[in-house]
């Protein structure tokens, strides 16, 4: 029988992995909550509906990417694509934005899209974000996107490029998607199944599409849409960002694929990803959501970053946190006669605060010791029959090579010396 193998499009993270996955939560956190934002989180499905009114029908998430499912019970349900619906409904389902305004959350988690798996795109994929609920302004638009780049910043990534749009209000949207129409109707006949379906449902999303990239490029931009008070708006935003010492490039025909967005829209690309993997992250102004979802009419905000892509920017670079070791001291029997004595011994050490390994197998001292030393520890406290008998243990430097019998009142304070003098780096 073949062995099961994980599903296509997944990944596990092995413990190698696990602290560079960790410094990536933990830094977009320690960011996010230096700018006031908290955490919040949402159900991993969500009903079907909230994500084909929130993101559109007519988009590729919708249209080709949800795993959906039926209950029993006849409900429709979706394993999240993305959070920001959901983190609205959230919000304002708990009146968050009666105390506050804007509310400011982050968050992190898996999320689900039925893509064609390759790398940098997987089918559970790995988002954090922010998302800023209540207020329509410039300065939040600015504040947003600076979380994003400051993590970049903080996790040593350099090269992003900001591309940035504006995709108006609702009456400019209208207006651009005549003008799409008006530009790809001649075209029709060279369309894509998909973009002569766009054309009539969703004309939008036509510049997303691979197929039909050349006739995007040369599309009417979303400029030529915009009122006076939308430029302006995108103007402010533009200038907050320049006030940050934020660089971005103007994408005129950067439309994101997802139809909730108004205003500002932006992703931040990278060299080392390429084609339509350069996205490491993206988001934009959603001020429509909260109606389309049954909520009185409520701004937002806010971004979603991929970690998975993220990961391979950092590892492309050589960069990253070194591997952790799995213990600081392990605390090895030698005979089942310590057993017990060792076992008591290595939760002294962990009630202490040190991270133990017990060695309880039946092999020998050398062996050991080799395994020791491939757990990253630092310190080996070593009992046999001896040693029982004496109340000590033999604990032993492995950096330094040399070894003390030490009673078992003195382990504690043996160990914490060891360990205290010099890091990990020393090893
Ligand atoms: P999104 O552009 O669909 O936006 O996804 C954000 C990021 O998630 C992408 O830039 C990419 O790094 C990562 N990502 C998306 N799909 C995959 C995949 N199949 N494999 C690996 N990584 C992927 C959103 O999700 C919006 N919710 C962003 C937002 C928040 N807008 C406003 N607030």
């Amino acid at each position: 029988m073949p062995p099961i193998q994980s599903p296509k499009g997944t990944r596990d993270i092995l413990p190698a992995d696990m602290a560079a996955w960790d410094e990536i939560y933990a830094t977009h956190a320690r960011v996010a909550e230096a700018h006031g934002y908290r955490a919040i989180q949402t159900p991993i499905f969500e009903a079907t509906e909230m994500f084909e009114r929130g993101i559109g029908a007519g988009t590729d998430i919708v249209d080709k990417e949800m795993y959906s499912f039926e209950t029993s019970g006849g409900d429709r349900l979706t394993l999240r694509p993305e959070a920001t619906p959901a983190t609205l409904r959230a919000v304002l389902g708990a009146h968050l934005d009666q105390e506050r305004r804007p509310v400011r959350v982050h968050y992190a988690g898996p999320m689900f899209r039925h893509d064609r798996p390759q790398r940098g795109r997987y089918r559970q994929l790995h988002q954090i974000g922010v998302e800023a609920i209540g207020e329509r302004s410039p300065v939040i638009d600015a504040e947003v996107i600076e979380i994003g780049w400051r993590f970049y910043e903080a996790l040593g990534i350099d090269g992003i490029d900001l591309q940035i749009n504006s995709l108006g209000d609702l009456d400019d949207r209208r207006r651009y998607r005549q003008m799409l129409v008006d530009f790809y109707t001649p075209h029709l006949a060279g369309l894509c199944d998909d973009c002569r379906r766009r054309i009539e449902i969703n004309p939008l999303r036509l510049l997303d599409c691979n197929q039909d990239a050349h006739l995007a490029a040369i599309a009417p931009p979303a400029s030529n849409a915009l009122s006076p008070a939308s430029s302006e708006y995108f103007e402010s935003v533009l200038g907050c960002l320049r006030d940050a010492g934020i660089t971005c490039t103007i994408n005129r025909h950067l439309v994101r694929g997802l139809d909730y967005y108004a205003h500002t829209a932006f992703e931040f690309w990278h060299t080392s990803l390429h084609g339509a993997q350069n996205a490491l992250g993206g988001g934009g102004r959603y001020d429509g959501l909260a109606e389309v979802l049954g909520f009185p009419a409520t701004p937002g905000v806010g971004y979603a970053l991929g970690v998975d892509r993220a990961l391979i920017v950092l590892q492309d670079a050589g960069a990253g946190p070194a591997a952790a070791t799995d213990a600081d001291v392990v605390v090895c029997s030698l005979g089942a006669e310590s057993v017990g004595y060792a076992a008591a011994l290595a939760r002294q050490l962990r009630a202490a605060g040190h991270r133990v390994i017990l060695d309880a197998a039946e092999r020998r001292l050398d062996r050991k010791l080799r395994n020791a030393d491939r757990l990253g520890a630092r310190v080996c406290v070593i009992v046999g029959d001896n040693e029982l008998a004496a109340r000590t243990a033999m604990v032993r430097d492995l950096g330094q090579r040399d070894q003390q019998s030490v009673a078992v009142d003195a382990v504690n304070n043996t160990v914490t010396a060891i360990l205290g003098c010099g890091g990990e780096g020393d090893k």
